[in-house]
């Protein structure tokens, strides 16, 4: 199948660490220009090098993506990099597991801001120029959590549910633009290696976020057989899934929301 994104433009928020490293060099891989937006610029830019060293073409802008003018002046930027911007993928998100009685509003505005205000600063900023040019593929990444709800993870899980939500109503909305909107859950998905991931990652030791939740080879398996298929998520299944959602091969498909997670929910009839 040939996804046709040579010479497209993909911007991708949190592009530098864990899943949305994979999305970026995926992307890349696939003769897209890509845009990696992140927080931290050093782990970005290597994700840059492996574009840039494999053939393609890349750049990282560092941006807050929390701040509506610090993804005003990313976009002005991107555009004055690679012109037209054909991709968005949203893949920035962040979560703390604890009990909800352990969260508090300091909490609650960190995670709100991270991973539902960063969507609305992305689609307010982006979908003005996709609609202008007549063309948009855009790829959230939710979570299994905002489908089905987590244990210690409910104000994530309410405000992923919240992003699909979002990206559907959106979709609904501009689909008479050749623009489609989609988004792809995943569940647990791991990275391989600690060289994989940002400094403000999840994923990044001692910062007490996820990690410490699957510390041992022995949790890891015992969490794997939470899937039928037996497996914690890799960021390559997750990479697959949003590139044939950014290509023109998924251009009748939007409003979707698409779990990639070793068939750990089942949703619809
Ligand atoms: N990994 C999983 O098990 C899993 C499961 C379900 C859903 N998800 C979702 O997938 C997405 C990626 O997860 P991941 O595991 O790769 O996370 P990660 O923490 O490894 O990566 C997130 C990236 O976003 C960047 N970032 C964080 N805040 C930012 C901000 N304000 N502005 C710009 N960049 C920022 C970080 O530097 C990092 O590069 C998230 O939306 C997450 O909620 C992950």
């Amino acid at each position: 199948m040939d996804l046709a994104l040579q010479g497209k433009t993909a911007i991708v928020t949190g592009g530098a660490s864990n899943i949305g490293r994979r999305i970026s060099l995926t992307l890349g891989r696939e003769g897209a220009n890509v845009v990696i937006v992140d927080l931290d610029p050093n782990q970005g830019n290597k994700v840059v090098q492996e574009i840039v060293g494999a053939g393609g073409k890349a750049v990282c802008i560092e941006t807050d993506v929390t701040s509506l003018p610090a993804v005003e002046a990313m976009f002005k930027q991107s555009v004055d990099s690679f012109g037209q911007v054909h991709v968005l993928v949203n893949n920035v998100g962040w979560d703390k597991v604890m009990y909800f009685l352990e969260t508090d509003p300091a909490l609650w505005d960190k995670l709100i801001n991270i991973n539902y205000r960063s969507n609305l600063n992305t689609f307010k900023t982006v979908l003005p120029h996709m609609i202008e040019n007549g063309y948009g593929r855009i790829v959230s990444i939710a979570s299994e959590a905002g489908r089905i709800g987590e244990f210690r993870e409910s104000v994530y899980s309410g405000l992923k549910a919240g992003v699909i939500a979002l990206s559907k109503s959106i979709a609904r909305e501009v689909g008479r633009h050749n623009i489609t909107v989609n988004t792809v859950c995943p569940g647990l998905t791991m990275p391989e290696d600690d060289s994989e991931v940002s400094a403000v990652s999840m994923w990044a030791k001692g910062r007490g976020e996820v990690i410490d939740f699957f510390p041992t080879e022995v949790e890891m398996a015992q969490a794997a057989k939470r899937f039928p298929l037996r497996r914690v998520g890799r960021p390559q299944d997750i990479a697959n899934a949003v590139a044939f959602l950014s290509s023109d091969a998924a251009s009748f498909i939007t409003g979707q929301a698409l779990s990639v997670s070793g068939g750990y929910t089942m949703i619809g009839s």
